[in-house]
């Protein structure tokens, strides 16, 4: 591989986003479009990747906050071509450039590699595709021999030129040594006085360098995002692919069009997902485990054999082996669960560990809270940890059973064997094997009466 230089060009309007929000930032599977050009970009490993922006200012460059990008502003916007030029000073002499858009996402690396192999070669490599419907591209010219020898804009073609199917994607790799040569001789004498980039093709012939065209492996690849519905059709065919690339590897989708993947997620063997489940960050599913139905999983690691049941949503946690979650269980980051653990329906755990065994299955809040192995925490219970200014923490040792509605007043800690009966308010700690409660006595007036209501009348 040649020496490779970079460049995205970003600095567009998206005027028919219809949004503040600068366009290469809008997200496609919970990212923005630009940062999937660059994770592309960077598995070529090239040299340099240089982005030009200028549109929507220095959101772009913040937002992206990668230090090892070349950030080129251009400002004013005077074509595809011009953006290129802005970069020029920072282009090396030798090897090869790849133009890449912003907002052309799902370009894979494999297709790129051909087009920089071709450059290397000391040819002009275009990405291009033949389209039934071909309006809004920049058609390619070729004569009769069949050799490109222009790139025509929609506005600038004929009658005749328009008819061409074959288009050009924008994505293209340029030898270095004729870059430096052509960019300064672009000119804007054309429809909408703007440089063109692809106005080096005729000069790449004027000068005798072969132009050379590659095929995408699919349409996707050059699609890029102009308008939100755009954006959304490529958000189904992102999904769509992730799913299919998971299907192929042996996890069972109950319907693969019922699943967003907005990041990574690897999955063990025998893996199964049932419907709209949500996966975001790194999500990692152990052998066997099941996720139910409208679950939504961020930055969690699930280990073999546990089952997730329907509408739970877990974040920046790890779940042990057999555990049983949900239905309706909320596990919030901090969290680690060891194996056999039970969160049930409505319980909410926020940074805490909870030891092999134990189980929470009804309505409570554990927050803050160190649970040791085989507790049975009773429906109702709540860790007060917060006492309006700070946090405090919660220890519950090995073997200890928490009765139904119990409130407990950090810091605390329930010592081992501890029994605590139901509805007590714990303020002090619990000696170990005790049974501890507080509650107010019972007791019960024979004969006592209704208060009965009044009549109008008074009687
Ligand atoms: C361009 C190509 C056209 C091709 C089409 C594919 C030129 C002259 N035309 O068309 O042949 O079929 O892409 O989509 O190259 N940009 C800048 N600065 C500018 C202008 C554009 O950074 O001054 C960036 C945009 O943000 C975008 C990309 O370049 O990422 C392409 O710009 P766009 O206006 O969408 O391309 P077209 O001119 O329609
Ligand atoms: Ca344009």
């Amino acid at each position: 591989m040649p020496k490779l230089n970079i460049v995205i060009l970003a600095a567009g309007l998206g005027k028919r986003m219809h949004s503040t929000l600068p366009k290469v930032l809008h997200p496609l599977a919970g990212r923005p479009l630009l940062s999937h050009v660059l994770d592309t970009a960077r598995a070529l490993v090239p040299e340099k990747i240089c982005v030009v922006y200028g549109h929507g200012g220095e959101t772009v460059p913040q937002t992206i906050a990668d230090r090892k990008l070349i950030w080129v502003k251009q400002e004013p916007q005077l074509g595809t071509g011009h953006a290129l030029m802005q970069t020029l000073p920072h282009l090396d002499k030798k090897g090869v450039t790849l133009v890449l858009y912003g907002d052309v996402p799902l370009t894979k690396v494999e297709t790129l590699q051909g087009l920089i192999a071709t450059a290397a070669a000391k040819y002009l490599a275009l990405l291009t595709l033949e389209l039934d419907e071909p309006s809004g591209y920049g058609r390619i010219v070729r004569s009769s021999g069949d050799k490109i020898t222009a790139i025509v804009e929609e506005k600038d073609a004929s009658k005749a030129q328009r008819q061409i199917r074959e288009i050009n994607t924008g994505i293209m790799a340029i030898p270095n040594q004729y870059l430096h040569d052509w960019l300064p001789r672009l000119e804007n004498r054309n429809a909408q006085k703007e440089y063109y980039l692809t106005d080096i093709v005729a000069l790449a012939v004027k000068d005798g360098v072969r132009v050379e065209a590659a095929r995408p492996g699919h349409v996707w690849e050059i699609l890029g995002i102009n308008s939100k519905v755009q954006l959304a059709a490529l958000e189904r065919i992102y999904q769509n692919e992730s799913a299919s690339r998971l299907l192929e590897q042996g996890v069972t989708l109950a319907d693969p069009a019922r699943i967003d993947i907005r990041g990574q997620l690897t999955c063990g063997g025998d893996v199964a997902i049932d419907i709209n489940c949500i996966f975001e960050g790194a999500v990692q599913l152990g052998d066997n485990v099941r996720v139910g139905a409208h679950s939504i999983l961020k930055n969690v690691k699930v280990a073999a054999g546990t089952l997730i049941a329907p509408f739970s949503h877990i974040e920046d946690a790890e779940i042990g082996k057999n555990c049983r979650i949900g239905p309706y269980a909320r596990i919030r980051p901090g969290t680690r669960l060891a194996s056999e653990v039970h969160i049930g329906n409505f319980v909410e755990v926020k940074n805490s560990s909870i030891a092999a065994g134990s189980k929470a299955n009804h309505l409570s809040y554990i927050g803050d809270a160190v649970v040791g192995k085989n507790v049975n925490i009773g429906a109702g219970t709540i860790t007060c940890n917060y006492d309006g200014a700070n946090k405090h923490q919660t220890i519950i040792e090995d073997d200890v059973f928490i009765g139904s509605d119990t409130q407990l007043i950090a810091p605390l800690t329930v010592a081992k064997g501890t029994t605590i009966g139901a509805g007590s308010t714990i303020t002090k700690n619990t000696p170990p094997q005790s049974l501890t409660l507080s509650r107010a006595k019972q007791m019960s007036i024979a004969g006592w009466k209704r208060p009965v209501k009044k009549t109008k009348s008074g009687k």
